[in-house]
């Protein structure tokens, strides 16, 4: 049973579980999150495969302070301000990623933007403090299914697939929470919570405008604007390359010459989904035109590299 109440003890021992590259589920003053190492790839991927994500959509950033929000991510004098104001507390700001941060490809789906958020709750600061890492961290249940609340939720969705729960009771909030778009001119307002617009407008002195969020899903090239997209052209399920081309390959049996990129050689597709979106800049940094991509298998983390390849592959405007 992978449930325990918190402790110094059990928590100390969630960070040692995190550092390890382990999935811990901790409650925060907004809903319980499904958290690991954001610096780890594979960690991260652990995460969608465990939620069953059918897609890889950017996670929040969770750290104990804004000193340590600001040595991943560069904060306007407004984003500065309302973190100031709101942290720690259920408000995310998505800020431009500082040069060498560290968090994971995977973890900001390819952006060079990051989410970040302080929560305010004595468990999961603890944990923070614990694992002495940002920790990505969505909310604890399988996709598809609500956010838990309680420790019991997560157990039930998520029990046969963490290393730990850290029970830390019924969560204050209940809905996650409020996400700011802080990375470009202006401010907008991804994703409504308990930080109100009101609330920000106050601090602002000026109203915060309405943005779109990053989905995950349906699949459309007018979302591919907000995601990652490299410049070449994808042949997707590719047995090999054409003359011209260069190859992204998966699994042993990949052929090496001319220009390959291989995600996994062992076919593993936490490592796959970990190395996705550096390969795809890669092509990008070597001008590659043309990229055939070998078959992934549709299965687990596969079908989210597959939506994600679908997507890089599907014509632009
Ligand atoms: O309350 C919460 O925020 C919970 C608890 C566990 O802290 N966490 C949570 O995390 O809801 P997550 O990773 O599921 O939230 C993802 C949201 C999505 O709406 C996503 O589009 C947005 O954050 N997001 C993350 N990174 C982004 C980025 N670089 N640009 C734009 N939106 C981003
Ligand atoms: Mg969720």
């Amino acid at each position: 049973m992978p449930l325990v109440a918190a402790s110094d003890t059990s928590i100390a021992d969630a960070g040692r579980v995190i550092r390890e590259g382990g999935l811990v589920a901790f409650p925060t003053e907004t809903v319980y999150g499904l958290g690991a190492d954001a610096t780890n790839g594979e960690a991260v991927a652990a995460i969608f495969a465990a939620k069953g994500r059918p897609s890889f959509n950017p996670l929040i950033v969770h750290v104990p302070d804004l000193a340590a929000a600001e040595a991943l991510g560069v904060f306007s004098d407004e984003a500065r301000a309302l973190a100031v104001q709101f942290w720690p507390g259920p408000l995310t700001l998505v800020v431009k990623r500082r040069a060498g941060c560290p968090v994971a490809d995977l973890a900001t789906a390819g952006l060079d933007t990051v989410a970040l958020r302080v929560p305010d709750h004595p468990v999961a600061q603890q944990v923070l403090r614990a694992a002495e890492v940002p920790l990505a961290a969505p909310s604890a249940n399988r996709s598809g299914h609500v956010s838990p609340t309680l420790a019991r939720h997560v157990d039930e969705d998520l029990g046969d697939r963490v290393a730990m729960i850290l029970d830390g009771g019924a969560t204050v909030h209940g809905v996650e929470s409020t996400v700011v778009d802080a990375s470009g001119d202006g401010l907008a307002l991804l994703r409504p919570g308990s930080v109100t617009a009101d609330d920000i407008a106050r601090v602002l002195g000026h109203p915060i405008a309405r943005g779109a969020a990053v989905a995950a899903a349906p699949v459309s090239p007018g979302q591919l604007a907000s995601h990652y997209a490299p410049k070449a052209r994808l042949r997707l399920d590719a047995a090999a390359a054409r003359d011209g081309e260069a190859l992204l390959a998966f699994g042993r049996a990949a052929p090496s010459t001319g220009f390959v990129i291989n995600l996994s050689p062992s076919g593993d597709l936490a490592e796959a989904a970990a190395q996705l979106f550096a390969a795809l800049r890669a092509f990008d940094a070597a001008e590659s035109r043309e990229v055939a991509v070998m078959p992934i298998p549709e299965t687990g983390l596969g079908v989210a590299i597959n939506d994600r390849l679908r997507r890089a592959a599907a014509p632009r405007p």
